[in-house]
């Protein structure tokens, strides 16, 4: 699959996700292979005009990341331009706009999912930004707004004429956040209309229906939550689209996984090597960690096991002890009676599939 010039050796994709898809999460998914692209967290196009140095670290990217799109927010087509000139300096593969955010903090600044709502201006956005970039300009957007405003196809149509490369969907409303279910049927629709790739957004928690998904007509499929849940998904989808039986992950691969997290996390910008980290123009990336490192470790530590422990049996336990823990030793210490010491006999093959019923007693 392509995007623009950009070539995906999968299908599948990492979606964006404030607060998750930091680099050191998206290398580790990426080594477990099956991923076709990475996308960052949402980055403020006026953060990056204006060079704050939190905007910036949110852009930074590793070369072993790659295909890698870095998501912008903002309304002003010239910042969105300028701030995708700037991404684009980054050596980024492409730069996607974010029309998908529904929080008011972002939407009342006619960013994220307002955009849905002014599609002339939203299509002047994409238009300002390929013309001042050579790299694809892709867009994420939802459904529509709400009920009554299920745009969706005809701003996919504006977008494709304004010169975007690629268009991925949500198939939620701004109102519906998170409730409900995806409407798949809206995205077949949108992608049976446009030329260029339309990719799918929503509900893909098994690996067996992000495969199924690539049946509706999408190019590719982004996987949210279904990645916080299970690192490995995008691998096991890529195991069953080529006909393998999906790799299975032991308890303590997924204790390593969060051992190696930490790891990353805690090294971030310590000992890199000089290039290893793709950085905006005239910005050096400070040599020693930032104070506070590790409250900031223990916090995405908690963030992530939020998603990471659910239908793992006892995930609530694990949960609970992680919000407890006020030291990295702790952490690990935890993570280590959880997954690294099973009592006899126990099966260490953990799915994490529908919340399982024996979750609270089982670790208890
Ligand atoms: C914690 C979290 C943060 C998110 N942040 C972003 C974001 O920054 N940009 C974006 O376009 N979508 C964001 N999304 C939406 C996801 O990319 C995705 O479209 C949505 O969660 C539906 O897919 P899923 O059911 O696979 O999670 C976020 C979702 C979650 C759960």
């Amino acid at each position: 699959m392509n995007i623009g010039k950009v070539m995906l050796s999968s299908p599948f994709v990492v979606a964006p996700m404030a607060g998750m898809t930091d680099t050191a999460f998206r290398r580790l998914v990426k080594r477990h292979g099956g991923c076709g692209l990475v996308v960052t967290e949402m980055v403020s196009s006026e953060g990056l005009v204006r060079g704050i140095d939190r905007t910036l670290e949110y852009a930074e990217y590793t070369e072993e990341e790659r295909p890698v799109s870095i998501q912008i927010f903002g309304g002003d087509p010239d910042k969105m331009a300028a701030a995708a000139q700037i991404v684009e300096g980054m050596g980024a593969d492409i730069v996607d706009v974010n029309m998908g955010c529904p929080v008011p903090k972002i939407a009342k600044h006619h960013a994220g999912c307002s955009l849905m709502k002014e599609p002339e201006h939203a299509a002047r956005v994409v238009s300002a930004m390929t013309k001042a970039v050579r790299i694809p300009v892709t867009v994420k957007m939802r459904a529509g707004w709400n009920d009554r405003s299920r745009n969706a196809p005809e701003l996919a149509k504006m977008i494709e004429d304004a010169g975007a490369a690629a268009v991925a969907v949500h198939g939620r409303t701004a109102e519906q956040s998170y409730s409900g279910l995806a409407d798949w049927d809206l995205v077949s629709r949108i992608a049976a209309d446009l030329t260029i790739p339309v990719l799918g957004s929503g509900d893909c928690i098994e690996p067996e229906q992000v495969v199924e998904r690539m049946h509706q007509g999408v190019r590719g499929v982004l996987v949210g939550r279904g990645v916080l849940r299970n690192p490995w998904i995008l691998a096991q989808a890529a195991d069953l689209a080529a006909g393998r039986p999906p790799r299975q992950v032991t308890l303590q691969e997924r204790g390593q996984f969060l051992l190696d997290y930490i790891g990353l996390l805690l090294n971030e910008r310590v000992d890199e090597r000089a290039g290893f980290r793709h950085v905006a123009p005239g910005t050096d990336a400070p040599p020693a960690p930032a104070q506070g490192r590790e409250r900031w470790v223990i916090n995405k530590i908690r963030a992530l096991c939020s998603w990471y422990s659910k239908g793992l049996d006892g995930g609530s336990h694990l949960r609970a002890r992680v919000n407890t823990a006020s030291t990295l030793s702790e952490l690990r210490d935890i993570i280590d009676a959880f997954f690294f010491r099973l009592p006899a006999g126990s099966d260490s093959i953990n799915k994490p599939a529908a919340e399982s019923r024996s979750e609270e007693t089982a670790r208890a």
